[in-house]
C-alpha cells in the first residue's frame, strides 16, 4: 500500500495526542507530536536564558537546538541535543511560554522542515498532530481531521491529566493559549477547508479513535 499521511489538528484538550497515537498504532503508521517539538525548542530557550518576550532574540537562535523525535506510536520520544526532555517539556514553565516561542516565524520554518522530512521518511505513512498540519505543514495530506470540544470538556480532560489541577484555572490557561495560537500571524491554529471536523465533546476516546480509523481506511 502507498504510505498514508494523516493530519490531525485542533485546540488543546480535544484528545489529539491520545487519538493520534492510538490510530497510528492500530494502523501500523508512524506518529509525530508536533506540539512536543515546539515545547522542546521552548525548553531550550528557557534553559539557555533567552528572553521569551523578545522575538528577535528567539529568531537569532531558532536553529541552534538539535531536536529529534522518535515516531514509534508505542514509544514516542523527544530529545534536545541528545537530552531526553519528555518530562521537562510538560512543566507549567514551558506550557506558559510555548505560544510566544511558536509564534516566531524562524522557529516555525525550522520546525516545519523537520516535520516534512519525518513525514517523507515514514515508510508506511504517519499520523501528524498539531495546529497547522493540514493548512501549512502537509497541505496534501490524504486525510485531514479537525478535532474540537467545548471549553468545559477540554478543561476537565486537561485537569484530569494534571492530576487534580483546578478546573477553572486550567480552563483560563487553555483559552488563553488557544487564543494566542489562533491569532498569531504565521500559520495560526485553523481548520483546513478540506478537513473533517469531529466534535469530541460527547464522545468517548474509543469512539473518536474508531471514527478516525474508519476515515483513514476509506482513504486507503
Ligand atoms: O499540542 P501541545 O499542547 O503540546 O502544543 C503546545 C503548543 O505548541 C501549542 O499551544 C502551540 O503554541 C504550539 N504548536 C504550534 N503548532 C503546532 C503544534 C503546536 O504552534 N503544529
Amino acid at each position: 500500500a502507498q504510505p498514508v499521511i494523516v493530519a490531525i489538528d485542533g485546540p488543546s484538550g480535544t484528545g489529539k495526542s491520545s487519538t493520534s497515537k492510538a490510530v497510528a498504532a492500530q494502523l501500523g503508521l508512524s506518529y509525530l507530536d508536533t506540539g512536543a517539538q515546539y515545547r522542546a525548542i521552548t525548553w531550550w530557550m528557557v534553559t539557555n536564558g533567552i528572553d521569551i518576550e523578545d522575538p528577535t532574540a528567539i529568531a537569532a537562535v531558532a536553529g541552534k537546538a538539535e531536536i529529534l523525535s522518535g515516531t514509534d506510536p508505542a514509544h514516542p520520544t523527544i530529545t534536545v541535543d541528545g537530552v531526553d526532555v519528555a518530562g521537562p517539556i510538560r512543566t507549567q514553565e514551558v506550557t506558559s511560554r510555548v505560544s510566544a516561542v511558536s509564534a516566531v516565524p524562524e522557529v516555525r520554518a525550522r520546525i516545519t522542515e523537520l516535520q516534512r522530512s519525518l513525514a517523507a521518511d515514514a515508510e508506511h505513512g504517519i499520523v501528524v498532530e498539531g495546529r497547522d498540519i493540514g493548512t501549512t505543514v502537509l497541505p496534501d495530506a490524504d486525510l485531514k481531521i479537525f478535532l474540537t470540544a467545548s471549553a468545559e470538556a477540554r478543561a476537565a480532560r486537561r485537569s484530569g491529566e494534571l492530576k487534580g489541577a483546578d478546573v477553572a484555572s486550567t480552563r483560563e490557561a487553555l483559552i488563553q493559549r488557544d487564543a494566542a495560537d489562533s491569532s498569531r500571524k504565521t500559520s495560526p491554529l485553523a481548520k483546513a477547508d478540506d478537513a473533517v471536523e469531529v466534535d469530541t465533546t460527547e464522545l468517548t476516546l474509543a469512539q473518536v479513535i474508531e471514527c478516525v480509523v474508519t476515515l483513514v481506511e476509506e482513504k486507503r
